[in-house]
């Protein structure tokens, strides 16, 4: 039984791959994509949802605007790594629909009071809208199975700072009252698993050779993201972040997790900064635990992300088969 699942996000590109996985696995249901400032403006990340989705093929799905700014600072696009459009600058064809009048915090809170016990809530970007729900109305967050959300750096450098991830460092208020609250289970995708995953020129030959309208997006959104890894990172490739937070939605099972209290620093230099207590040291008393993924079995998710990408009879075997050759 496929598993109902919202989105969060702030698309940008690895954002706009994590949709079109979302939206095309047989594993998930996807009731409803939220939105939030966060690697673009909130408008842009708007209407990028909405021109991602139209291209998934599937039923229409709902997209919900939400904060337009983090909770107590200003925005600062990241330009640089998803352009300035947020899908790489290729000319994505625009959406004929719009967004929901309801806004995304009431639209979180509505659903989780209605199906949260039977809902994964999946979170892509700054925390933002996701506080604002549970300020708002805590009791309906709680009733969300899990939150899995794509956040932190532990012992890997951070991508936004020396210490701290992307996500975490352009809302640390909004992440540290999430991971604080403590009112579901709550999943984290950090930096240490996903520098351990990246779309390497390879799969996106593969991509192109797959031959459809939607591939050939995929490849001219991730030239940009590719050479921004190549010039920031020096790595041949893209890594899958919010890709493989919907993974660990849908595919629990392929991941290795550890549980440790967690807290998000604020403040000057430690902004953003994800604290996971591995041996309860804390000098207060920090939330008991999350459960932080370790390590995932890579060729089973890369097999079936870049399935659903292809066209709809393709399956992972036969990805596995054109991959012969390829390390993982
Ligand atoms: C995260 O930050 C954003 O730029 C990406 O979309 C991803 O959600 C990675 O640190
Ligand atoms: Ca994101």
């Amino acid at each position: 039984m496929p598993r109902r699942i919202i989105i969060d996000c702030d698309p940008g590109i690895d954002d706009a791959l994590a949709l079109l996985y979302a939206a095309r696995s047989p594993e998930s249901q996807l009731d409803g994509v939220t939105v939030v400032a966060g690697n673009t403006t909130l408008p842009q990340a708007v209407s990028n949802a909405l021109r991602v989705l139209d291209l998934a093929e599937g039923r229409h799905v709902p997209v919900y605007a939400g904060a337009s700014e983090p909770l107590e600072r200003r925005l600062q696009p990241s330009a640089r790594i998803h352009g300035e459009d947020g899908l790489g600058d290729c000319g994505w064809p625009e959406s004929s629909r719009e967004s929901q009048t309801e806004r995304a915090a009431q639209f979180l809170n509505h659903h989780g009071q209605k199906f949260g016990h039977e809902t994964t809530l999946i979170c892509l970007g700054p925390l933002t809208n996701i506080a604002q729900a549970i300020r708002s109305d805590p009791e309906s967050m709680s009733r969300y199975q899990r939150l899995v959300i794509m956040g932190g750096a532990y012992r890997v450098g951070g991508n936004a700072s020396p210490v701290a991830e992307h996500n975490f460092w352009t809302d640390p208020e909004a992440a540290q009252a999430v991971l604080e609250w403590r009112g579901t289970s709550i999943r984290l995708v950090g930096l240490d698993i996903v520098r351990t995953v990246l779309l390497t020129p390879n799969h996106r030959e593969l991509l192109r050779q797959m031959n459809t309208k939607l591939t050939h997006w995929i490849c001219s959104s991730t030239r940009y993201f590719l050479n921004a890894h190549w010039q920031v990172d020096r790595v041949l490739g893209c890594y899958l972040a919010d890709p493989l937070a919907v993974a660990a939605a849908l595919r629990p099972e392929w991941f290795d997790v550890q549980t440790y209290p967690a807290s998000v620093a604020v403040d000057g230099l430690n902004r953003g900064q994800l604290l996971l207590d591995e041996y309860a040291q804390s000098p207060r008393q920090v939330p008991a635990g999350i459960e932080w993924c370790v390590e995932v079995n890579r060729r089973e998710f890369m097999e079936d992300f870049l399935a659903c990408l292809g066209p709809a009879q393709w399956t992972s075997k036969q990805v596995r088969r054109c991959l012969i050759g390829c390390s993982e």
